[in-house]
């Protein structure tokens, strides 16, 4: 079924911050580069589309985004956030994604440091969190893109592999309840991120991040390669590892990780 402004406003409430400006189009080159772009729009604007030409990861990576098979939203966070904030929106992010996933599908998600949400080891949907800079004003964009029906024969090559949607993992989701929750679950993350208390969601994120206790492989935006086990997540949700017993917190997003 098409995804609507008309079928998301059913279940969602119109008198929240988040998704109170709700924009919803046919097709976008990248619902994030549309906030950027415009982010003159009221705090909490939403932007779904229903497919994306030119969908974005983290690393300049492409998110695949076919039309009616996955959930493609951005929202933007007009209030200041520190210059660092964008891991700790990352991980907020993700718990509330997982959250929504979990409210509609049943499914259990994991959290693969530091954005992407996992279905028995798969991943299912990714965070990109971006900032929007001009002279003393800034803006964050946070972008969430959920694979929902696609099946193995919908991702290419290699990706059927490591990637999975909600329906392949067993849960048919209507994607306007699947929206409609989202925007509530972040809603109430922009609501303690407001009140400075982006460790509210600590607890959990630990709780659900897949890595820790795992060896990992450390790749580097230069190529390098480092192993590390993973010990922790600290408290501004860096990643804590051990690299030849020295200890170190990795917070950089231009670090991809690998199991070994
Ligand atoms: C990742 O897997 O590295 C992050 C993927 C983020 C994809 C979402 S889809 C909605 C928003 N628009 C984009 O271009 N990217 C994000």
């Amino acid at each position: 079924m098409k995804l609507t402004k008309d079928a998301i406003r059913r279940e969602a409430d119109e008198t929240a911050l988040v998704g109170g400006e709700l924009l919803v189009f046919d097709e976008l080159d990248s619902t994030n580069t549309y906030l950027k772009t415009h982010w003159e729009l009221p705090d909490g604007t939403a932007v779904i589309a229903d497919c994306q030409s030119a969908g974005r990861g983290r690393l300049s990576r492409t998110f695949l985004s076919p039309a009616g098979k996955g959930l493609y939203l951005s929202v933007l966070f007009r209030t200041p956030l520190p210059e660092d904030a964008l891991l700790s929106l990352t991980a907020l992010a993700g718990v509330a994604a997982a959250r929504a996933i979990e409210d509609v599908s049943g499914l259990a998600v994991g959290i693969k440091w530091p954005n992407d949400l996992h279905l028995g080891g798969k991943k299912c949907a990714g965070i990109l969190a971006e900032r929007c800079v001009m002279g003393e004003t800034s803006a964050a964009v946070v972008g969430i893109g959920i694979n929902v029906s696609q099946t193995a024969e919908d991702f290419p090559g290699d990706l059927a592999e490591t990637a999975v949607s909600l329906c392949a993992a067993g849960a048919e989701v209507d994607r306007a309840a699947l929206a409609a929750a989202l925007l509530r679950e972040l809603d109430a993350v922009y609501a303690r991120l407001r009140a400075g208390e982006q460790s509210a969601y600590l607890a959990e994120y630990r709780a659900r991040c897949e890595n820790v206790g795992r060896e990992v492989r450390l790749l580097a935006a230069d190529g390098t390669e480092r192993r590390a086990l993973v010990t922790g997540i600290d408290a501004r949700y860096g990643l804590e590892v051990e690299i030849d017993g020295e200890r170190e917190v990795i917070r950089t997003g231009e670090i991809s990780l690998r199991p070994l």
